[in-house]
């Protein structure tokens, strides 16, 4: 037995292909997003499932280890099934966790891999088989890598675990691996397809070594980054951006002093922002269209009004969503939001796709400004003595993101009205 110890976790890597050693002891309890089923061997964690209730997670961890005796023991599970639901919920780890790793040999190679590549680095599968010393096994590389369907890098490893009683599911789709519902799932953070080389290549920054992220960074007496805030509705949100272009085009509208935005715009909600030679403002009507705007879909509000009041804006009700789209180079100058009505509502930003290095100033335009990295499914809100706070975004990297593609888009609701 093999063991490694990262900050978080502790594995203990079986005898390539063998039988975890019963009984499993289980418990399941309730994250925030659905339930969480953690069981454990002799030797550690070999199981944790995700699912929507308590009987279906019994019968896949029956099904997982159909010769292996369960026994329900919430009382001895108490405290590894509280840290795996941080991890779910807040990415948190709170303390270290036991692993028992099953697999086939080449699985496990692949893993032991995975946990050398230094945090924040990343690596295809190309490399991998390289390092390995099997440069023409990229395919099976990537079949042993965590599926992407795991809500969050740290459960990938659950993954791992799960592989345990039965190395035959190797050659398995995804499918077939025990995942979360797909109504529930995150987007995956761990295993990003890098588009522009064709090969899936690892954010490790989470995968096999959680550090403890903090998610929120604050710019201000009343400005914060949320990160990740967005991801649970991903799924939803990008379905809806579809609908919103259908309706009213992302466009290149042209400023007061006669230049054409990099950035195409379009808008939902009561009210949108525009711009032409004759100045910025908000308009109810499409002026490409003659039609109203498209109508906010409830997730945006929703999400808008969830991550104001996690930074401390309560009732937070945008009438204007203006969706920004930036491909490779567009930018957008350091610029104030004033051409709303009320300054006491925040303004919510939130990211999708391809990153952006934000920018955030002080109240004059040639003031410092902040660089802050955005990733996909960041919210930076800013209200109050913040309100007005110049900021802007630099020329975009080609960096193409897994679901996005080459683009970033990016909605900011406000209160214009
Ligand atoms: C904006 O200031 O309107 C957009 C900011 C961003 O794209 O992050
Ligand atoms: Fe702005």
């Amino acid at each position: 037995m093999k063991t490694r110890s990262f900050s978080a976790f502790k594995y203990s890597f079986r005898a390539p292909g063998s039988r975890v050693e019963g009984p499993i002891r289980f418990a399941v309890g309730q994250a925030v997003l659905g339930m969480v089923l953690v069981g454990r061997s002799q030797r550690g964690i070999c199981a944790i499932f995700l699912g929507k209730d308590a009987q279906g997670l019994r019968d896949q961890l029956a099904e997982a280890f159909p010769d292996i005796e369960l026994l329900a023991d919430q009382p001895a599970l108490a405290r590894e099934l509280n840290q795996v639901i941080a991890f779910i919920d807040k990415d948190q780890a709170e303390g270290v966790l036991d692993l028992d790793i099953g697999g086939t040999a080449f699985q496990q190679k692949v893993w032991q891999a995975l946990c050398g590549i230094p945090s924040g680095q990343t690596r295809s599968y190309g490399e991998v088989a390289r390092d390995l010393g099997v440069p023409e096994a990229v395919r099976a590389v990537a079949g042993a890598v965590p599926p992407t369907c795991w809500p969050s890098p740290f459960l990938a490893i659950a993954w791992c675990a799960v592989m345990a009683p039965c190395p035959a599911i190797a050659g398995a789709s995804s499918a077939s691996v025990p995942c979360w519902p797909r109504s529930l799932r995150h987007e995956p953070l761990a295993v990003v397809p890098d588009l522009s080389r064709r090969e899936v290549s690892m954010e490790t920054r989470a995968l096999f070594e959680v550090t403890a992220r903090d998610p929120r960074q604050r710019l201000g007496p009343a400005a914060v980054v949320l990160r990740g805030f967005a991801l649970p509705c991903v799924r939803e949100l990008m379905p809806a951006v579809e609908n919103i272009e259908a309706v009213s085009p992302f466009r290149h509208m042209v400023t007061p002093g006669g230049f054409t935005m990099s950035v195409a715009l379009t808008n939902c909600g009561a009210l949108g922002w525009t711009t032409d030679r004759r100045g910025y403002r908000y308009t109810a009507v499409d002026p490409e269209t003659g039609e109203p705007w498209p109508r906010m879909p409830d997730v945006f509000a929703r999400l808008a009004n969830k991550a104001a009041e996690a930074a401390g804006f309560e009732h937070f009700e945008p009438d204007a969503c203006l969706v920004n789209r930036y491909a490779p180079g567009a930018r957008l100058s350091l610029h104030q939001d004033k051409n709303e009505r009320d300054y006491d509502a925040p303004i919510v930003s939130v990211s999708l796709g391809m990153p952006a290095t934000f920018l955030f100033g002080g109240h004059a335009r040639t003031d410092a400004a902040v660089k802050v990295p955005l990733h996909h499914g960041d919210v930076v809100v800013w209200g109050g003595v913040d309100r007005l706070r110049y900021h802007g975004v630099m020329p975009l990297k080609d960096a193409p993101h897994a679901l996005l593609g080459s683009q970033r888009i990016n909605f900011t609701f406000r209160k214009a009205g």
